[in-house]
């Protein structure tokens, strides 16, 4: 995939520009069960898909092309352009519900959207996710600054040519999440009056969740959380050169920490209960940054 990227990412962006002249600056990806935020984005102003290019729109992925189809539970599959309410006027290309590495699909694949964004120009990428609480002391609803993050999934987006168009071959990883970002995140929350926990996100493939043993090794590392999302899309978006935010919401303890198994069902729920929190914080940031 990686030698015509630039052509599909083109492809790609030529639908997204006949839908809307809408210039979006921030990229936002809306983990699972986050998808409330979208729904505001597209409504806000004039309702979505007005046919005015200067609104809203919203497109399922289904019509953009080289875009894989969303398949996991909680993830709505529309791309999003349109203006966060609140945020004084921030326009910011939301993706309603992610593509991961468990669904089958690629590390490119799952990562193409990013490179779309980078194509697009846009500059700044936020990162929401669900995740498992490696600290005891974490309580499910609990949402957390991620401060760097563990690639665990055994594969890494860049292996392949080098994509020389966005990055480099070996590109830093010293500071992923970029400090000035998680400082406005800071700032923002205790503004508002937030609680926002901070540590490393340890990303891992999935779709069965982790034993309490593979748990205790992840605590053993210095991991705060778990998840199956966020750090191929990290390592790409740092690929490009983008500045980083990442967020997670802490819907359950991991594995082994409390007597009882862990569901998905548990993990939507818990998500959507912390939602709307967690979308004032993102307005918020937004706002500030
Ligand atoms: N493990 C992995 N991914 C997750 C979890 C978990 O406990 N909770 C939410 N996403």
């Amino acid at each position: 995939m990686v030698p015509d990227l630039k052509e599909k990412t083109a492809e790609t962006i030529a639908v997204i520009k006949r839908r809307t002249v809408l210039k979006p600056e921030i990229g936002l990806v809306l983990g699972s069960g986050l998808g409330g935020l979208g729904d505001e984005i597209g409504q806000a102003g004039v309702s979505a898909d007005s046919g005015d290019p200067a609104g809203p729109c919203t497109i399922p992925y289904g019509e953009l092309p080289h875009f894989p189809q969303s398949t996991a539970p909680g993830h709505r599959g529309n791309l999003i352009i349109g203006k966060v309410p609140q945020s004084g006027g921030k326009t910011v290309f939301c993706m309603q519900g992610r593509f991961h590495y468990y669904e089958g699909y690629s590390m490119g694949e799952i990562t193409y959207p990013v490179r779309v964004m980078a194509a697009l120009g846009i500059r700044t990428l936020i990162l929401t996710n669900a995740a498992g609480g490696l600290k005891p002391s974490f309580t499910p609803g609990d949402l957390m600054l991620v401060t760097d993050h563990i690639n665990f999934t055994g594969n890494n987006p860049l292996i392949g040519p080098n994509a020389d168009d966005f990055g480099p071959r070996f590109p830093d990883m010293s500071k992923v999440y970029t400090p000035e970002l998680a400082e406005t995140a800071r700032r923002t929350a205790a503004v508002l009056g937030i609680p926002l926990r901070e540590g490393v996100y340890l990303g891992y493939s999935g779709p069965s969740f982790e034993t309490p043993a593979e748990i205790r090794l992840f605590q053993s590392f210095g991991a705060s959380a778990v998840g199956m999302s966020t750090v191929a899309e990290a390592i790409v978006a740092r690929h490009c050169g983008m500045r980083i935010l990442a967020l997670s919401c802490i819907t359950n303890l991991a594995a082994g920490i409390l007597d009882k198994p862990i569901t998905a069902e548990e993990v939507t729920e818990t998500a959507g209960q912390a939602g709307e929190r967690f979308t004032r914080l993102v307005r918020g940031i937004v706002k500030n940054l």
